[in-house]
């Protein structure tokens, strides 16, 4: 395949297309913002990033809620380097904030197969927080082991490999502003 997208970042990597661009992407992420901001009621709110696929939406995210919260993380991995999921979910890294209490935003970047999402949830509901909610920027909808709601959406996203704005491939495109389709 030949590369579509002229980007210098990509270093003849190649990308077939852009899917949504950054304008698209902030519009979104703005809504997203106000409509946290409308939902959640009084109480102490962590927004719960999964890294490392989520650290600029959830950076974006967080300065578009207009409320006192905290930041934490969980690094979660799956992938390694393949294309598909391995179903090994591994917690790489445990947040140190405390969790019991308080209303709970997991972020994620995307929702595939629903394995990473289940089981982080799994483990944060032991927790005994005052409420969990899921906020996903991409879900393509075929998730086939997700146990839990995503209440909350940025994009119905199609069912390709997705890079981008966080997302990567084997470590590579995390730092693009946009999120472009491998295939
Ligand atoms: C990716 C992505 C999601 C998860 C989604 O993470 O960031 O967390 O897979 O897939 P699933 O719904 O099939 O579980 P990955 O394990 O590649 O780690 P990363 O966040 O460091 O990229």
């Amino acid at each position: 395949m030949s590369a579509s997208i002229t980007d210098p970042r990509l270093d003849g990597q190649a990308l077939s297309r852009i899917v949504y661009d950054a304008d698209q992407i902030a519009r979104r992420v703005r809504q997203l913002g106000a409509d946290l901001t409308a939902a959640y009621p009084e109480g102490e709110l962590l927004v719960l990033g999964l890294l490392k696929g989520s650290f600029i939406f959830l950076g974006d995210l967080v300065r578009q809620i207009a409320r006192p919260l905290q930041v934490d993380f969980l690094v979660a991995a799956s992938y390694g380097d393949a294309k598909t999921s391995s179903g090994d979910v591994r917690l790489v890294y445990d947040a140190g904030t405390k969790l019991e209490g308080k209303h709970i935003l997991l972020v994620e970047d995307i929702v595939d197969s629903g394995r990473t999402l289940t089981r982080m949830m799994d483990l944060l509901s032991q927790r005994r927080p005052r409420s969990v909610e899921i906020c996903a920027l991409l879900h393509k909808r075929v998730a086939a082991h997700l146990s839990y709601p995503v209440r909350f959406v940025g994009f119905e996203a199609p069912n390709e490999f997705l890079v981008g704005y966080g997302l990567d491939h084997a470590e590579d495109f995390r730092h693009l502003p946009y999120i472009a389709s491998l295939q």
